[in-house]
């Protein structure tokens, strides 16, 4: 399949009132290299940190803390938006999609229950005014969406609350296939 024919392809898959069980594939791999909090507003958020750091040879896990000012309960909106690196920067590339942090928490896309195994965070409703803590946090890559080609990506996380712009997180990472024989 050429690259043009695949996108047509994914962009399909995910406009059609994304189903959060396509984000199931076992052909490769995501793998994070670096994050940052691009910036969150403090009119909405007391605090945000991201911290990346090495936890073995080939893998980098997440730690971070979280505190909303206001009550954002069931209704925080993540849209995810992709930058795939060509000729020297990362461009924008077509997968984009969003829907509500608790369904994504739900359907476990990316590996989000994962966050449940470390740190004081309990799930769904997120609390206000308390240190929400994730530590540990590796994705589970066989819960991404399927096709999207190898290389070097910038995956952003925009959180809203009622079309607000909380805060923008970016993650740094690397779709690997395993070399074919
Ligand atoms: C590094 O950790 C990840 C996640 O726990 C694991 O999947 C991977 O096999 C580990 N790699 C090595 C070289 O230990
Ligand atoms: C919440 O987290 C921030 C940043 O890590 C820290 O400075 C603050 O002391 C924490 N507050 C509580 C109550 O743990
Ligand atoms: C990540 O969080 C875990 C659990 O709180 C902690 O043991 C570890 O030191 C943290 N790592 C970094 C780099 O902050």
């Amino acid at each position: 399949m050429n690259v043009f024919v695949l996108l047509i392809f994914i962009a399909t898959v995910l406009s059609q009132g994304l189903d959060l069980s396509k984000f199931l594939q076992h052909d490769y791999h995501f793998t994070i290299e670096r994050a940052d909090v691009h910036h969150y507003d403090k009119r909405y958020m007391n605090y945000l940190q991201a911290v990346p750091f090495k936890c073995n040879r080939t893998h980098v896990a997440l730690n971070g803390t979280l505190n909303f000012k206001i009550n954002v309960g069931s209704e925080l909106v993540v849209m995810v938006q992709m930058y795939r690196f060509a000729s020297n920067e990362y461009r924008l590339f077509p997968v984009r999609f969003q829907d509500k942090f608790c369904k994504f928490l739900e359907e476990n896309v990316a590996g989000f229950q994962r966050l449940l195994n470390c740190g004081n965070f309990v799930g769904c409703p997120v609390v206000s005014n308390t240190n929400i803590t994730v530590c540990n946090f590796i994705p589970d890559d066989s819960k991404l969406p399927p096709l999207i080609p190898s290389g070097s990506y910038k995956v952003n996380l925009h959180g809203f609350y009622s079309d607000n712009e909380l805060f923008v997180l970016e993650i740094y990472g690397k779709i690997t296939r395993p070399e074919v024989k």
